[in-house]
């Protein structure tokens, strides 16, 4: 058998690269216009690092989803489901804490989840995340997600819609979950069986639950932002206010439960409708706590992250594309034995400007024209014997079709204002070409 890709797992082919670049590039100009920098950790890190964020036993799913295995020491190692456990490690290790709060930081790259595979859910996908460690005021909860949403702006992305809720502090928390045990309890028996899971260990995560039945037993129950406690709602209404004077839209969703454990406070969505049952492009939220639970000084922050592959798709659904790939300018066509090194060295300096792609073996003139044209390049540098007693090269415009010769000497020039002209002008060039 021929092995393919991993199920959950695609490959990035080169005609899609300036997307995802195009995509990493503006994300990158957009957070670190607000001082947001870059960091990069590991794709795997050692189990305890998610077992004590994300993996909680109170979260089943995200248990079973982890990638966790024995390396040959021995060592317990999972490949990161999320960014923000390790960035957090990492922040911890280095000691941030000492640097000016709140400490912005992004990353980018691929994530693993264990999931079932459909549409926008895949094994290995990719995030951009964020996180801003160290700030406990609810202007930064605002910052974070008004980030969130200008990135999406800069990509061009219409239609997307921002939810904001809050899970409460844990004292809230576990009122509300006291709570809906107290209410659901008796009817635990109709309850779908993942919900009954959830009952006992994390019943917060039931509001989840895509099971028609169990949302119609949660239909005239209290959400989370009803039951809030006095701080948190404070909290809660200081981030919208600022939401709202910034005049970023966005909408209260009462009832926001988000699939990672580590949250407090704010907890916010951003969905798209043209992606298919799996809508939320990208999530976050408050984590105080969280890097205490690390073994870290005990600092509030608050961040998020989108999955690549669902805006891509978004994007696409919305005909706004993203990235141009480079234009080859130049084909070299070796004529001749001779002129396969003369290209090759040709193209050497002329890529100190310009995109330039060669033949490797001599090439009759007509089938020289089709790789010049199979290459996508815009012009076909001609080089044979002829051209080597002129010092020169022809040079054919594959749209036009015009050609000229060119002094080898001029060529660079040439070459300069052919890439200074819009593709769709041709090359209006001086007259005398070699036909060929
Ligand atoms: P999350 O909601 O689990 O949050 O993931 C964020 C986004 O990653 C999702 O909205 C989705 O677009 C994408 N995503 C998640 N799983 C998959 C998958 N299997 N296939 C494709 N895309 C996927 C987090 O990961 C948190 N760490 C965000 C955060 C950062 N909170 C605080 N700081």
């Amino acid at each position: 058998m021929r092995p393919g890709a991993v199920k959950g797992t695609y490959d990035i082919l080169p005609e899609d690269q300036p997307r995802w670049r195009a995509l990493f590039e503006t994300a990158a100009r957009v957070l670190g216009r607000a001082g947001v920098e870059e960091i990069t950790t590991p794709v795997f890190e050692h189990r305890e690092v998610f077992d004590k964020s994300v993996g909680d036993s109170a979260d089943l799913v995200v248990q079973k989803e982890m990638y966790t295995f024995q390396d040959r020491g021995g060592r317990w190692l999972t490949l990161r489901p999320e960014f923000t456990a390790g960035v957090l490690r990492a922040f911890i290790e280095h000691g941030m804490h000492t640097r000016p709060l709140p400490v912005k930081l992004w990353s980018a790259g691929p994530a693993f989840r264990a999931e079932n595979v459909q549409r926008g859910r895949f094994r290995q996908f990719h995030q951009v995340n964020c996180e801003l460690v160290g700030g406990g005021s609810a202007l930064l909860d605002a910052e974070a997600i008004a980030l969130l949403v200008d990135v999406f702006a800069a990509l061009g992305l219409p239609g997307v819609h921002v939810k904001v809720g809050s899970v409460g502090d844990p004292d809230d928390r576990e009122r509300y979950n006291a709570y809906l045990r107290e209410v659901l309890s008796p009817q635990r028996e109709q309850l779908s069986e993942t919900s009954r899971e959830r009952l006992r260990l994390n019943p917060l995560r039931l509001l989840d639950s895509k099971d028609e039945s169990d949302q119609m037993l949660l239909a005239p129950l209290h959400r989370p932002l009803d039951l809030l406690g006095p701080e948190a709602r404070a909290h809660f209404d200081e981030v919208t206010a600022a939401l709202g004077s910034w005049g970023v839209p966005f909408e209260v969703d009462r009832s926001i439960v988000r699939g990672l454990d580590y949250y407090r406070r704010t907890a916010f969505e951003v969905h798209h409708a043209g992606i298919g049952a799996q809508s939320a492009l990208g999530g976050g939220g408050r984590y105080d706590g969280l890097l205490a639970n690390l073994g870290g000084p005990d600092l509030p922050g608050i961040g998020w992250a989108f999955g690549v592959e669902r805006v891509l798709d978004a994007l696409h659904g919305e005909g706004a594309e993203l990235g141009e790939r480079e234009q080859t300018l130049a084909y070299l066509v070796p004529l001749d034995p001779e002129a396969v090194p003369e290209v090759a060295r040709l193209a050497r300096t002329l890529r100190a400007e310009h995109r330039i792609e060669h033949g490797y073996v001599a090439r009759n003139p007509g089938k020289g024209l089709r790789d010049a044209d199979r290459s996508g390049a815009r012009l076909a540098v001609l080089r044979g014997s002829r051209e080597r007693a002129a010092s020169a090269v022809v040079v054919k415009d594959l749209r036009s079709g015009e050609q000229v010769s060119v002094a080898l000497d001029d060529l660079p020039a040439h070459l300069r204002a052919v890439a200074g002209r819009p593709v769709s002008e041709g090359t209006a060039t001086t007259s005398g070409g070699l036909a060929r």
